[in-house]
């Protein structure tokens, strides 16, 4: 991580030197946009799974998710690699926890193929995954 950053940092040093007019530009250029997709896999319908997901700058809001329905945002990493999205989660009256969608610092290379992180939401846990095929228990509720 601290070798990306010098390297942002010495790259956009040298942009900005050259293109001092552009430098939005290099920004976009420079920053990926990452989407994070939370599945309702419960295995039963009703009760709806209730997710509502946020960051420091951001809330997604609140949503109530049948079964098999999404739950998707996107957005962009910051430039310090502190980006964290946090969701609550509720099913029901017995179910309810907590879970990190997205930190920056542990998602930015598992996602990076697709530039997607999914999580389904099962009765035992949050599976994760970054192709939509291989899932892995990675929250109990
Ligand atoms: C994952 O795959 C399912 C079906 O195989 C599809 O319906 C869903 O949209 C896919 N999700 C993403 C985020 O690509």
């Amino acid at each position: 991580m601290v070798t990306r950053r010098h390297c942002l940092l010495v790259l956009v040093g040298v942009l900005c030197f050259i293109f001092p007019q552009t430098s939005t530009h290099q920004e976009d250029v420079l920053v990926s946009t990452y989407h994070v997709c939370i599945i309702n896999d419960m295995p039963s319908d009703p009760p709806p799974l209730t997710v509502h997901c946020k960051s420091g700058d951001d809330d997604i809001g609140s949503k109530d998710l049948l079964l098999r329905e999404e739950y998707r945002w996107s957005f962009r990493v910051n430039f310090w690699e502190t980006t964290l999205f946090f969701c609550s989660a509720r099913w029901g009256g017995g179910k309810r926890t907590y879970i990190d969608a997205f930190v920056a610092i542990r998602d930015e290379r598992r996602c990076r193929k697709n530039r997607y992180c999914l999580w389904s939401v099962r009765e035992d846990g949050f599976y994760f995954s970054n192709d939509n095929s291989t899932w892995r228990n990675q929250h109990p509720w």
